[in-house]
């Protein structure tokens, strides 16, 4: 009797073991049949249609770019100020894109900053502006028509890039060398340990799971008065941690991190050259606690004649895009 019992219970264990590893092994074998290299399909974008097993340490077999080559910049309501129309010409130079578009509300541009992109040489073929209206709702909320155009951006970026893919950048996030490494991802972005998501610069393709899942992540939960709330905070706690393989993962030389204002503004490094992208924050210079010098002081406005008096890292960075007369 005894022994029958123990046999039995033997039994049993062995099977659920059996039942444990079939069940495990299952997905696993989905996962491990390569993603179908067809390249033309995957040179139109459109393809993959499903990530579902897709290793974004590794990326795309064979190093193939699944991103499009397409810098998207978002502007409401706003003309260029010199560093914007800088940080797109560094768009223009150092990636070389094959569609930069500048998504709008405004009717069309205008002034010199204006000028001083549309006269870099060949930008014309690449240049396009496409009207964009400032999102007012998300799954029925309203946004917080105070920060309509900073909501209204975060979620503006997500579309686009569902729409499109490409590399998103900022109004002011200065693209520092070619992105083209990462094009082979899912998704990359900024995300530093202990912090939450970047959102200044992230290259996605169309199909990417993680901007459905960002999306999402508003419905029933938009907080108007959360500055980063819904675009930052939540999908970092409630989707990135739990799933980071969503993403390719990169650390500071995508983002802003502590110390980059006094970095850019108040001292003068040659390592900038070392970033990809870097967040510019020019319009955060009053949180500045010294002036550079008696005539370089802050907060400022830069334009392309006082930025020669900032002998900073701001300078070296803008002058490597634009002549200012001075290193
Ligand atoms: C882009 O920059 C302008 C200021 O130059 C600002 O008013 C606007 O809100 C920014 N747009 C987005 C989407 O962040
Ligand atoms: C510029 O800054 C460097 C140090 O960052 C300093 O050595 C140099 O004298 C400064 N030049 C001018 C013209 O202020
Ligand atoms: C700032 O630093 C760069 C790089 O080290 C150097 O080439 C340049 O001369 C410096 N600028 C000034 C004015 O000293
Ligand atoms: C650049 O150099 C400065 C000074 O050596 C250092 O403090 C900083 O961490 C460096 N930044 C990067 C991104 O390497
Ligand atoms: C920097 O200079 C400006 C203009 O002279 C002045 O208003 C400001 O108080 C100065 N800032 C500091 C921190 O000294």
């Amino acid at each position: 009797m005894r022994s029958k019992t123990r046999i039995i219970i033997v039994q049993l264990l062995v099977g659920s073991i059996f039942v444990v590893l079939v069940y495990k092994l299952i997905p696993s074998s989905r996962c491990s049949e390569e993603m179908d290299p067809i390249e033309e399909s995957y040179r139109s974008y459109e393809e993959p249609a499903d990530f579902e097993c897709f290793d974004n340490k590794i990326g795309s077999r064979d190093g193939f770019p699944i991103v499009p080559n397409i810098v998207h910049f978002i502007r409401w309501n706003q003309q260029f100020s010199f560093l914007d129309a800088i940080c797109v010409l560094a768009a223009y130079r150092n990636q070389r894109p094959e569609r930069l578009i500048i998504h709008t509300d405004l009717d069309s541009f205008d002034g010199k900053y204006w000028e001083m992109i549309r006269n870099e040489p060949g930008i014309e073929d690449v240049l396009e502006v496409k009207h964009l209206a400032v999102p007012t709702e998300i799954f029925d909320q309203e946004l917080n028509s105070a920060w309509k155009y900073w909501h209204g951006g975060d979620i503006a970026r997500i579309q686009v890039l569902m729409k499109y893919g490409g590399i998103f950048l900022d109004n002011d996030s200065f693209l520092v060398k070619s992105l083209d490494e990462y094009r082979k991802f899912e998704l990359t972005l900024g995300w530093q340990p202990g912090l939450y998501l970047a959102n200044q610069a992230v290259l996605a393709h169309k199909n990417a799971r993680f901007l459905e899942k960002w999306l999402n992540s508003y419905r029933h939960r938009y907080y108007a008065w959360g500055w980063y709330y819904n675009t930052g905070e939540r999908p970092t706690t409630d989707i990135l941690e739990k799933e980071p393989h969503l993403i390719h993962r990169v650390d500071k030389f995508f983002c802003e991190y502590t110390g980059m204002m006094e970095f850019l503004y108040l001292e003068n490094h040659s390592n900038w050259s070392e970033h990809y992208v870097i967040h510019l924050l020019s319009r955060h210079t009053e949180e500045l606690v010294k002036n550079l010098s008696a005539t370089a002081t802050y907060p400022v406005v830069f334009d392309e004649y006082n930025i020669a008096k900032y002998n900073a890292t701001i300078r070296q960075i803008v002058n490597s895009v634009y002549n200012t007369g001075h290193t």
